[in-house]
């Protein structure tokens, strides 16, 4: 039995849902904790191609229950959506669950998400436009509807009643947008709550249950470390906590029940939205990368900014989630590369910085220092063994392990489940070592 969170380490779509996928593979349950569908998890099977915003990436296994969260926030119109997709493709959602104090994504959210950000101008965050952040917005102030609000018709009437009153108000005086017809919104999620009331319980119940009969849960993050509300490069962050630690709060489980955090690091960086990036190419490799990753948003389609790796951010999120160890993903995409920088520290007006600092003006001012390493100019995506791969991959790969002080527990080279190197076994085989600044374990 091992309860495992597997979180992003850097700003999103690092290969989360390929790698929770490969893990639900022994996994009994599989848990969204937070974010909502903003979150675009990409899972390729023999060829086909799942991709999920709300749905746990253990859903592809007929018998791994999937809870999505009270740490979530549900578009219920995309939730459905997303069923009834799996269900055109004969993907079975009968052991999906939803939490039932998760909050509800309403129109107004994307409608206030959108226009705040034209308001934003220069300062925009540049956000998915899903209603994410005004959703997480209202659970703060006390006037969010949750799922349990949504299976009360008379309750959701006259919480619905008012709040899109106050709502209109925002909508017409701030952002001189038309009023939201109350009734006509109303009846619409009425709908969505007949269609979702089978999969709503008390989900915290459920994963207790699961941890007291010892079976395997399996912590899916959405977004990444920097993206986080607390830890990442604030404000260009979502609302939520990705970090492990919101695994907790976004699941209803202690953290004694917690055994292993795996990382997932792009094997180079990406980034959509705005906000600070050191390492991001602008040029000819920076489009490279973008070709060979296929790098657009899962969920928007926006390109995405793409960059050297980052092994100053690397440590920060070994150091913030307590990594016990990582997964390398889309090493395949560095193939063709002659040379390849690693960002190893920051130079801050001429001083040389270690640690990713938690001013955002300051990071603005981080210029990278690179190690150059050789490329290594041959196809890798056909290696299913260290021994396989070219030396200067191997090279590359510990270089990164040493700069992040982290085991590498799996290597990907491709978007199938079979592309992958299993180097150790990322559940029960060996975890970082803490070791005391004089050098001995902890
Ligand atoms: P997530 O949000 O972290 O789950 O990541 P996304 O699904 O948004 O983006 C990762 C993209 O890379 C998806 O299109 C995956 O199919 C793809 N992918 C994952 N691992 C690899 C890999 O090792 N090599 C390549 N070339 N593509 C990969
Ligand atoms: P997955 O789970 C990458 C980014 C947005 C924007 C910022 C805030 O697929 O890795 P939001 O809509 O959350 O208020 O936008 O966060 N962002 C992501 N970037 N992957 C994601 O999810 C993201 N979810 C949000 O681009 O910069
Ligand atoms: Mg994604």
């Amino acid at each position: 039995m091992a309860n495992v969170i597997v979180i992003g380490a850097q700003w999103g779509d690092e290969g989360k849902g390929k790698i929770t996928d490969l893990l639900s593979r022994s996994a009994d349950v599989v848990v969204r904790y937070q974010g909502g569908v903003n979150a675009g998890h990409t899972i390729v099977v023999q060829g086909q191609t799942f991709k999920l915003h709300l749905i746990p990436s253990g859903i592809l296994y007929p018998k791994t229950e999937c809870i999505i969260g009270c740490g979530t926030v549900i578009d219920p119109q995309v939730l459905i959506k997303e069923l009834d997709q799996l269900e055109k493709l004969n993907i079975s959602t009968a052991n999906l669950l939803i939490s039932q104090t998760a909050h509800v994504t309403m129109p107004y959210h994307r409608m206030i998400d959108k226009a705040s950000e034209e308001v934003r101008g220069n300062h925009k965050i540049g956000t998915t436009g899903r209603g994410i952040g005004p959703t997480y917005a209202d659970k703060s102030e006390r006037t969010g509807i949750r799922m349990l609000d949504l299976m009360d018709a008379d309750g959701l009437r006259e919480q619905l009643e008012w709040t899109i009153n106050y709502k209109n108000t925002i909508l017409e005086k701030l952002y001189n947008l038309p009023p939201l017809d109350p009734q006509v919104v109303i009846e619409e999620y009425l709908g969505y709550a007949e269609r979702l009331r089978p999969f709503v319980v008390d989900t915290s119940l459920q994963i207790y249950d699961a941890v007291l009969r010892r079976r395997n849960i399996l912590f899916e993050g959405a977004q990444g470390t920097l993206l986080d509300l607390d830890h990442g490069t604030y404000p260009y962050v979502t609302s939520s906590n990705p970090v492990a630690g919101g695994a907790c709060v976004g699941s209803g489980l202690g953290p004694t029940m917690i055994d292993r955090v795996i990382g997932v690091s792009k094997a180079y960086t990406t980034r959509v939205g705005e906000g600070p990036f050191p390492t991001e190419l602008h040029g000819e490799i920076g489009d490279l990368l973008g070709d060979r990753g296929a790098e657009f948003g899962t969920t928007t389609g926006r390109k995405r900014r793409c960059g050297w790796f980052d092994a100053v951010i690397g440590r920060y999120a070994v150091r913030i989630n307590g990594m016990d160890c990582i997964a390398i993903t889309k090493l395949d995409v560095l193939d063709e590369l002659e040379e390849i920088n690693v960002c190893v520290a920051y130079e801050i007006d001429g001083e040389r910085c270690e640690h990713f600092p938690t001013s955002a003006r300051m990071f603005a001012r981080c210029r990278p220092i690179y190690k150059t390493l050789p490329g290594w100019q041959m196809s890798t995506s056909h290696c299913r063994t260290l021994e396989e791969l070219p030396p200067q991959a191997l090279d590359y790969l510990r270089f990164l392990a040493e700069l992040m002080d982290v085991p590498i527990a799996i290597v990907s080279l491709g978007a199938s489940r079979d592309q992958t190197i299993i180097v150790e076994d990322p559940i029960h085989g060996p975890k970082r070592a803490l070791l005391h600044p004089n050098g001995t374990p902890v």
